[in-house]
């Protein structure tokens, strides 16, 4: 696997040594796991060269301390990331991302503020931000993103719309953990107590998804919202049933589905899960 830190030398690499195309791209913040791991296996089925970024994007953190202290295992993912058989690793410094102050703004509409927009304001531009640039220096045909983040993925698809960018988007699957908890480099943060309330998260949408119908959705939505308040230590935030277009809560006629999510803090560790009900 090639390593490179700047835009230069890896625009230099992909353009001068005739790297094979189709270039899919995976974007990572680091601290890989069996997640992005699937993500780097799906882009090496469908990409000639796949390139992994790890990248610590401060301008989408909304909270300092949780920018300060995000993992950043570098060693033990170069070494993922080899057996994985990636070809190309992106890791630039901060400096080479952002290298003067710069003012982002893309108007995407209402998506950017709901659910997750709510509760992390600014979050989306941010994300659009780096994704914008690492999609600049890479120039990738194909873009591979998990459905955990899923708002993340509409939003990042507005862009591309709105921009013109000639990149397919593909969203992979989630990947669990054997009892359920959906896989997420924050999950480190959880102690043994922590991890077992955290499950309440995917056993509600687990059991919303085999009870769904859509003209009883506000009722087990409710439920499934009971069933994680009466968990003390997670601190539900949302739980919202929305259609898969543009994730507003008018279900009635959905082109693309239905999907549940959820975001929550169990202690000090905000998480997110999601499932698609039909
Ligand atoms: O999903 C992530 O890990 C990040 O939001 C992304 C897409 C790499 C942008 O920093």
């Amino acid at each position: 696997m090639e390593i490179f830190k700047t835009i230069a030398a890896l625009q230099n690499h992909l353009q001068n040594q005739n790297s094979r195309k189709p270039v899919g791209l995976v974007p990572t913040m680091g601290a890989l796991h069996n997640g992005h791991l699937s993500l780097i296996k799906t882009a090496k089925a469908q990409a000639a060269t796949v390139v992994c970024s790890i990248f610590v994007n401060p301008t989408q953190f909304t909270d300092a301390g949780d920018l300060e202290k995000y993992p950043r295992p570098v060693e033990t993912d170069i070494q993922k990331l080899e057996q994985a058989g990636c070809h190309i690793l992106f890791m630039p410094e901060v400096t080479e991302m952002y290298p003067q102050k710069e003012h982002w703004h893309l108007d995407i509409g209402e998506i950017e503020n709901r659910l997750e927009g709510e509760f992390r304001p600014g979050h989306y531009q941010g994300v659009m931000q780096i994704v914008y640039k690492l999609f600049v220096a890479v120039k990738p045909d194909l873009a591979f993103f998990g459905q955990k983040d899923f708002q993340q993925i509409r939003v990042i698809e507005k862009m591309v719309e709105l921009k013109n960018l000639p990149i397919k988007l593909v969203t992979c699957p989630i990947i669990r953990e054997a009892d359920g908890l959906a896989m997420s480099s924050r999950n480190i943060y959880l102690n043994d107590a922590e991890r077992k309330h955290a499950l309440i998260l995917s056993w509600a949408l687990l059991q919303l998804k085999k009870s769904f119908v859509k003209e009883a959705s506000e009722k087990l939505r409710q439920e499934a919202i009971e069933m994680i308040t009466v968990e003390p230590q997670v601190k539900l935030e949302y739980l919202e049933i929305v259609n898969m277009d543009d994730l507003n809560r008018d279900i009635s006629n959905p082109e693309k589905g239905i999907i549940a999510l959820v975001a929550a803090k169990v202690g000090q560790t905000r998480l997110i899960d999601n499932m698609i009900l039909s």
